[in-house]
């Protein structure tokens, strides 16, 4: 077998094996395969797409790459959460207490952000203690005794993927359903949870732009898990607009507590709700309106914020000094009308800027800096209204408006949930 065959082979659309995929990817990771020549197939796979098999083995073979975390000493089911990512999503810090309240087992390995989205781990890191590297032992421990416990990704699950993501990340082959499901369900597998709801994102602020293709997405990664025995139920919500009232880090941390207390955004605890039924629908095996009736009693009977703060005990934070330090520079509207618009994707890059994300991996977050929004899309807003402001200690542009669209006609409000496949 050699590598330039099976780069020609894919190129020409036909269809690899596992054995093929499995020696481009093994002497991938030991740089017998070259970047160059691991591109070039990336970029073959990219134009003419994988089949069903293909992404299946590609999945194996990056599982395989490293080692498969073992959740059986954790007494019940275990269910996963997974966002592709969006601006603004602290759907997890939500929706993982709410599931522990009702009995369902949460064991989370969870990412930092890069590039434009923000990561669990570093909003959890913005409670001064919070330990985020758990040994397996306590990390299995705490899920059995508390119920929940999320730590960071171990350097050993799916290596392949850490590679090869890196290389597609700069070589113009992210765009690839087959690439993306693989790549996020291997992570997911290799995690060894027993059942996986999705959160699929769609919109101006993630990485489908369109609701076919997050629907295509959904069903790829659904097939996947079938392949591999693990229930898996998929999302579909809007990220055209930021999630909620806040993108930061320790801000969105308020903001979770906040839903938790039920003072949240109505759109984000709609989002929160549905993932949060779904996980405990597959969990504890009951119809999803048991299962709803049971998560919105634990948002109202404040037993998911208990949970919240049981986590962050159990994981040595300090609730009682969270605060948020800076300055708050506002952002006023410059004319009367309805806010139509906000430009997710510059805000965020911007907020990041500040230091709210990294931009290299050594990076250093200021956990302080982030965005407040006080106007929803399809809000009336009058001049000098304060749309929002920016939390920090640098000086910021005095031109940060042009992110807001105003115009004179209300625009339709938008579904949150746009779709659930499964
Ligand atoms: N998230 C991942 O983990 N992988 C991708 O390819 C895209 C989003």
């Amino acid at each position: 077998m050699n590598i330039i065959d099976i780069i020609s082979k894919k190129k020409d659309n036909k269809e690899l094996t596992y054995d093929e995929i499995k020696f481009a990817v093994d002497k991938y990771m030991i740089d017998e395969v070259k970047d160059y020549q691991m591109s070039a197939l990336l970029m073959a796979i990219v134009i003419n797409g994988m089949s069903d098999d293909e992404i299946y083995y590609l999945t194996k073979v990056m599982i395989e790459s490293g080692e498969v975390l073992d959740l059986s000493s954790v007494d019940g089911i275990v269910v996963d959460k997974h966002s592709t990512g969006g601006v603004g999503d602290k759907t997890s810090l939500v929706v993982l207490p709410l599931v522990a309240s009702c009995s369902v087992k949460i064991a989370k390995m969870s990412g930092r952000g890069l590039g434009f989205t923000g990561g669990t781990i570093d909003k959890l890191e913005s409670i001064e203690g919070f330990n985020v590297n758990l040994t397996k032992e306590e990390f299995i421990n705490k899920v059995n005794e508390v119920g929940i416990a999320i730590t960071s990704q171990t350097g050993n699950l799916v290596p392949a993927d850490k590679k090869i993501y890196a290389l597609r990340d700069v070589t113009g082959t992210t765009s690839s359903i087959g690439l993306i499901a693989s790549s996020i369900m291997s992570k997911k597998i290799a995690s060894g949870a027993d059942k996986i709801v999705l959160d699929v994102k769609v919109g101006k602020g993630a990485f489908m732009k369109n609701l076919d293709d997050a629907k295509k997405l959904s069903n790829t990664m659904i097939k996947i898990g079938k392949r591999f025995n693990k229930e898996v139920v998929a999302i579909i919500s809007n990220m055209d607009y930021p999630l909620g009232y806040s993108v930061g880090n320790a801000i969105e941390v308020k903001e979770a507590i906040d839903t938790l207390s039920l003072k949240g955004d109505i759109k984000f605890t709609k989002l929160c709700i549905t993932i949060a039924s779904y996980m405990v629908h597959i969990g504890k095996n009951i119809p999803i309106d048991d299962a709803f009736d049971m998560v919105v009693e634990n948002l109202n009977n404040k037993k998911g914020l208990e949970k919240f703060y049981e986590l962050i005990k159990s994981q040595n934070g300090n609730i009682e000094s969270f605060k948020i330090d800076g300055n708050r520079y506002e952002i006023k509207s410059n004319k009367n009308g309805y806010l139509v618009n906000i430009d997710t994707l510059s805000l965020a890059k911007y907020v990041n800027s500040l230091g709210a994300g990294r931009k290299s991996k050594d990076d250093i977050i200021d956990y302080n800096v982030g965005l407040v929004l006080n106007k929803k899309i399809g809000d009336e807003v009058s001049e000098n209204d304060v749309l929002g402001y920016i939390i920090t200690n640098k000086q910021i542009d005095d031109d940060l408006i042009k992110y807001f669209t105003i115009e004179n006609n209300k625009v339709d409000d938008y579904n949150i949930i746009l779709g659930i496949e499964k």
